[in-house]
């Protein structure tokens, strides 16, 4: 146990001395009150330390003890359901100690010592194993079996291996080198856990969001930014995804943003359903809250304990989601930590390292062949919310988010104050993964699947040029096809961008509807072309083909296939029995 004195306290940050022999990103306790910190710089015996906690009240001279090892995430069975800060303790069964908020100093387990699971082995007495092999497995949730892996380190013949019911706790295996072997493991959480290799990602996140499954996807592996103003939909987006996406596991940081957004999470999300498997949707999600009302420093660690634990769930062999809302507000506790350290500050008072700690973030992500014997394949996809002070997305966090996210879906104030929802603004928005996804969009949805998404978004892309000839010379200088294009465009806008994240059968849009709607709405612009020769534009703005492309996105998800074969076949049909009779 190494024990100091504090020397110095500014803010978060606590200076100390008589620390010999401690190491940066070692734990410690400050205080009379020991409350939790992290060492981030050393020089000689002083050390200065962000603490997690308030640290008011606090005095020179008060102890600080550690013994010397980094902040390690607790990972083993359990973990789905739970509500975290940003240093992994359980909100609920810290609130049931302490009354409606953390108290300083306040420590819980991760993880329940009580609680037993039925561990099954999967490997005999004999078999060698090491690190990222899987012993056995326990039935976490429903849905979810978790794999028991061998931990760093662990190498060796399995001399006792049993199934049964056992706590954490408990060892479940005994090597021959005398090691015992647990569910839970410990890691620490700035350290990526190792792979094999990255490998190339060809499966895209179906996130059941049109903008984003049609126009902008996202791998399985990927990552993509969600830039934005205040009030553009930077939460809603994220919840959406945190609902609905096709993840194994989804883990949710809410970071530093305002207590009640985390709070609408906390008290929905226990009572939605996975539409894919109709199992309590917390059954898949671990959240992280580190609001606004709680500490900065801490707010800077939650990005790490959330991602660690979805590379937990990737080595399982897993596709896991995790989102991030606001990695600005991370990035201003960096900001504000590393003002503290009087270090030379950067572009906007950032520490100069703001870009490599972005990039080591999102380099977290990837589609991997995970350690261990037996092949198995998974993932971590990453999705940051950005939020630019003033919505400028030349500021340094977008800019070096931009950099390296694969995806940008720029969110557009104009958009959410005329209502369109979600506010992606389909000029400026880009996927670099369409090429990796051609294939399984090809074999999965339909052969023309991104041959009608490249129509739409030039249809749209023209309608952008058109707009500003109708602004210079009126809308009556077009020619009929253009005004036909403008029609289809808002079409496109309206009745396929859209979508109302808390309609009831609209938040959640699947693949094939998706498909659908996009042929319905190319089709009916085929018959209105080919029957303009025939009448006039004024007639064809009655067709009520119109009115049913209005409609057709409220169209339950169990009546696709009676629905939309029938109307696209009315659309390209009726409408041509209309112009020759
Ligand atoms: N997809 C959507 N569907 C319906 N309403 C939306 C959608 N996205 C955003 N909104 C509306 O915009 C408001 C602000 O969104 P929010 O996500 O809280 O913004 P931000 O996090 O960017 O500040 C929401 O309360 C909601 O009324
Ligand atoms: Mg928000």
């Amino acid at each position: 146990m190494i024990i100091g004195k504090i020397a110095r306290i500014s803010g978060p940050v606590v200076n100390a001395r008589g620390m010999e022999g401690i190491k940066i990103r070692d734990l410690v306790r400050v205080g009379e009150l020991g409350l939790v910190g992290e060492v981030i710089e050393v020089q000689g015996d002083q050390v200065s330390i962000q603490v997690y906690e308030e640290t008011d009240g606090l005095k020179v001279g008060e102890p600080v003890k550690s013994d010397g090892k980094p902040f390690l995430a607790e990972l083993g069975p359990g973990l789905l359901g739970m509500i975290y800060d940003g240093i992994q303790r359980p909100l609920e069964i810290i609130r049931d100690q302490t009354g409606n908020f953390i108290a300083r100093g306040a420590t819980g387990d991760p993880l329940s010592r009580t609680r037993k699971w039925h561990f099954v082995p999967t490997v005999k007495a004999g078999t060698p194993v090491a690190h990222g092999d899987v012993i056995g497995w326990v039935q976490e949730t429903r849905a979810i079996q978790h794999r028991v892996l061998v931990p760093e380190g662990g190498a060796g013949k399995i001399l006792k291996i049993k199934e049964g019911d056992y706590t954490v706790d408990e060892p479940v295996a005994e090597l021959d080198t005398g090691q015992k072997l647990f569910m839970k493991q410990l890691w620490p959480i700035r350290r990526p856990r190792p792979i094999v290799q990255k490998v190339a990602a060809g499966v895209p996140l179906v996130t059941g969001q049109r903008i984003f499954d049609v126009f902008f996807p996202v791998t399985k592996g990927g990552s993509a930014i969600v830039p934005g103003p205040f009030g553009s939909g930077k939460t809603v987006t994220q919840q959406a995804l945190a609902k609905w996406s096709d993840a194994d596991i989804v883990v949710y940081i809410g970071c530093g943003e305002r207590g009640n957004e985390m709070t609408e999470v906390l008290t929905e999300f226990p009572h939605l359903e996975d539409p894919r498997t109709g199992q309590p949707l917390m059954n898949r999600t671990v959240l992280i809250a580190n609001t606004s009302n709680m500490p900065v420093a801490a707010r800077e660690t939650s990005i790490y304990t959330g991602i660690t634990i979805a590379e937990y769930y990737r080595d399982m062999g897993y596709d896991v989601a995790l989102m991030a809302d606001s990695t600005s507000r991370w990035a201003e506790a960096l900001r504000e930590i590393s003002g503290r350290l009087e270090e030379m500050p950067g572009e906007e008072g950032y520490p100069p390292y703001l870009a490599s700690r972005i990039a080591e973030f999102y380099e977290r992500a990837g589609r991997v062949i995970c350690l261990g014997s037996d092949r198995r394949e998974g993932s971590v996809t990453v999705i940051g919310a950005v939020s630019p002070p003033g919505g400028d997305f030349s500021e340094p966090v977008t800019q070096n988010s931009l950099r390296i996210a694969g995806a940008f879906w720029g969110l557009d104030a104009r958009l959410a104050y005329s209502r369109h929802f979600p506010a992606i603004n389909w000029l400026t928005s880009y996927s670099l993964y369409l090429d990796a996804l051609q294939e399984w969009y090809t074999h999965n949805v339909g052969t023309d699947f991104l041959q009608m998404r490249r129509e739409l978004l030039e249809i749209l892309q023209k309608e952008d040029e058109l707009k500003k000839i109708v602004q210079l010379v009126g809308k009556e200088s077009l020619s009929e096809p253009d005004k036909l294009l403008l029609d289809i465009a808002r079409t496109i806008r309206d009745d396929f961008l859209r979508q109302n994240a808390f309609h009831e059968v609209d938040a959640f849009c699947p693949l094939k509807k998706q498909y659908y709607m996009m042929k319905a709405i190319l089709v009916f612009y085929e018959a209105c072309r080919r029957a303009l020769g025939t009448i006039p534009y004024e007639g064809i703005l009655k067709f009520p083909g119109w009115e049913q492309l209005s409609k057709m996105r409220y169209i339950p998800n169990d009546q696709i296939e009676a629905f939309f074969p029938k109307l696209i076949e009315e659309l390209s049909q009726k409408e041509l029995k209309i112009v020759a009779s």
